[in-house]
């Protein structure tokens, strides 16, 4: 008779904490609830920091425009540019190579100036050479320091995720040359 009042009343606990554990309303825009991951493999964290040279006057540009948005467009909103951008280890353009970044980005903002990156980083240096990670995001190039997502990665970055910081220091106004300071933070097994 007891057990089986326990087992009631635990029953009715379980109840309880279970209906009260789903979301009773919706309409709230965000919940977080902890989980516990059990992985056998430690993983590890990875920064890099490089120098991307965006070059897109002269004889060898490496950034070319692939589509030219129509007249009446808002401040070039939907220009978009094929890249194969060095990657060095320090900001001079003769600076030692360490990778290149290969993709497109596009102007992506009526509002403001805001470019979508759509960008393969492969690497050349040591134990990440033909490595590569994946950048996906919104790059608003006025601002200082930019973050964007890195959304996963190959070779020594399998499942990767993480972040890259994207500063400007120097750009030619005329000639549209960039060189950007990057500095990429990383999880992956
Ligand atoms: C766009 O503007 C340029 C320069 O003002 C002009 O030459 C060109 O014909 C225009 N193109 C269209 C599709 O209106
Ligand atoms: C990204 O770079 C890696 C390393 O160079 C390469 O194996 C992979 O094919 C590249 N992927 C794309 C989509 O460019
Ligand atoms: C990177 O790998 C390629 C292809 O395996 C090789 O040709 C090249 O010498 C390597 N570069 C470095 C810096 O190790
Ligand atoms: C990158 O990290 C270095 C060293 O911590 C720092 O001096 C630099 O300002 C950082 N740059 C960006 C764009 O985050």
């Amino acid at each position: 008779m007891t057990s089986d009042l326990l087992t009631l009343s635990v029953s009715t606990l379980y109840l309880i904490l279970f209906s009260t554990s789903f979301p009773t309303s919706f309409g709230v825009f965000s919940q977080q609830s902890p989980i516990t991951m059990y992985t056998k493999r430690m993983e590890k964290m990875t920064h890099l920091h490089f120098y991307f040279h965006d070059i897109l006057d002269g004889k060898n540009p490496t950034a070319v425009r692939i589509i030219t948005p129509p007249n009446r467009s808002v401040g070039g909103f939907g220009a978009t540019y094929m890249i194969d951008d060095p990657l060095t280890e320090g900001p001079e353009p003769g600076s030692k190579l360490v990778g290149r970044a290969q993709g497109i980005y596009a102007l992506a903002s009526q509002h403001d100036i805001g470019l979508l990156m759509v960008i393969n980083l492969s690497f050349l240096e040591g134990i990440y050479n033909g490595s590569a990670l994946s950048i996906l995001g919104r790059n608003p190039v006025l601002d200082t320091v930019r973050e964007m997502p890195i959304v996963g990665g190959s070779g020594v970055f399998r499942f990767a995720r993480g972040y890259a910081l994207a500063k400007t220091v120097s750009f030619g106004p005329k000639s549209g040359d960039a060189v950007v300071e990057y500095n990429v933070s990383v999880l992956h097994f």
